[in-house]
């Protein structure tokens, strides 16, 4: 018997890494993902191996991630509840796939993970993980044990010699978190009174906007086939470029959010969130469709993006309807090239300027207030605003009959 843990290294997981050695009698292989977090991952390999692991793999996967998740997401415009832009939700269904590989490789029957039975994470790990290989066995210890409470954790991992400074995650905050290159996800403790506004220490990525330069900052931004490709002329990866407008936007004070949202498992829970780079990406890449897409494409695409971001959200992304979904979006970023030109300001992202050299569908002699040399002819509108008023009048006038 054989278990692959996502492991980060915390006191979660390392207190899980004892109690599935303990309760299951099980070899642990742990997996942790370089995800773009910033932290140190050796750490997590001395652990590991204090804890007996043999097999212990530490992956670097911030290219793949932004590449082949962050990116088609983006692609789509996609928002949860108007506001989310799904930075924990866009990185399970990767680290499901991983978790799924690792267990192939080191001929596992089982993974486990460090969610809780009350949240999201579990169903995203899990849906994922039976998608990819429907007779994987899983271990979520959090539904299982009974060290439910901070106290009974830390002093199960008192008496199993569970090194003391792990007490002290994520650098000593309070709160519950998430890091990748998307974002940074806070929850729990303070955050847990919907009324009251988030501690300012609290924000690691962004400055305040108050606290933000007094001279703006103009960003070009070149899109290929709807995926940014060149930051100020300079070509870089994906994650590159992620990492880029992190800084960027997070010296502007770009991407905080605080939100109430409603979990799949039927829940509402409030939690804040610094995406900087993604909220740059969102306008910019909204601006660059603006010229470059059909009305009735675009439209489409936004009709589709909340179902869209749902399947993400709730765990779906390895089903086939959001395969299919995923086609279509595709298919439409094949005109989606050009630049953008944004400015950052006090925590805004302000669009001044947009065109595209091969896929531009904005004509300036149709459109112009000045003589357009007849490219369009103004009677036209005449009968087309007076057929598209024809089922109104009719209407109008049966209920003057009617009087
Ligand atoms: N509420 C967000 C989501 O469901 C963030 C979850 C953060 N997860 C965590 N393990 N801290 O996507
Ligand atoms: C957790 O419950 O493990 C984190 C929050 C979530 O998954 O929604």
């Amino acid at each position: 018997k054989k278990a692959v843990l996502a492991y980060s290294g915390g006191l979660d997981t390392s207190v899980i890494l004892k109690w599935l050695q303990d309760t299951y009698q099980c070899e642990v292989v742990t997996f942790t993902a370089d995800l773009g977090q910033g932290e140190e991952l050796e750490p997590a390999r001395e652990k590991a191996k204090k804890f007996g692991v043999n097999e212990i793999y530490i992956d670097d996967l911030r290219e793949e991630f932004v590449r082949d998740f962050v990116f088609p997401m983006f692609r789509a415009n996609t928002v949860y509840e108007g506001e989310y832009l799904l930075g924990t939700s866009i990185a399970r269904p990767l680290i499901a796939k991983r978790l799924i590989e690792i267990a192939n490789e080191t001929k596992a029957d089982a993974i486990s993970h460090g969610a809780t039975g009350k949240g999201n994470d579990q169903v995203r790990f899990e849906l994922g993980a039976y998608a990819l290989n429907p007779n994987i066995k899983i271990i979520a210890p959090w539904r299982e044990w009974d060290l439910l409470s901070r106290e009974k954790l830390l002093a199960y991992a008192e008496k199993h010699g569970i090194p003391v400074e792990m007490k002290h995650k994520q650098g000593g905050s309070p709160y519950s978190m998430d890091a990748n290159l998307l974002h940074i996800s806070y929850e729990g403790r303070h955050l847990e009174d919907p009324a009251a506004e988030a501690e300012e220490d609290m924000w690691r990525w962004t400055v305040s906007p108050e606290k933000a330069p007094d001279a703006a900052e103009y960003l070009d931004l070149e899109f290929k086939q709807g995926d940014i490709v060149a930051l100020n002329g300079k070509s870089m990866k994906a994650h590159e470029i992620l990492a880029e407008l992190n800084r960027l936007g997070g010296k502007h004070g770009v991407g905080r959010l605080d939100l109430v949202e409603n979990r799949y498992v039927g829940m509402k829970s409030r939690g804040c969130y610094e995406t900087p780079g993604g909220t740059i990406i969102l306008k910019a890449h909204r601006a660059i469709e603006s010229i470059t897409l059909d009305r009735e494409v675009a439209h489409l695409k936004d009709d589709l993006m909340p179902r869209y971001a749902s399947l993400i959200y709730n765990g779906y992304w390895w089903s086939p309807e959001r395969v299919a979904l995923q086609t279509l979006i595709d298919h439409t970023q094949a005109t989606v090239n050009g630049w953008v030109r944004v400015k950052l300001y006090k925590g805004n992202v302000i669009v001044v300027g947009r065109d595209s050299k091969t896929d531009s569908l904005f004509d300036s002699t149709i459109a112009t207030f000045e003589d357009d040399k007849g490219a369009y002819d103004q009677k036209d509108a005449g009968g087309f605003i007076k057929l598209n008023a024809l089922r109104m009048r009719i209407a109008a006038n049966l209920h003057s009959r009617k009087k």
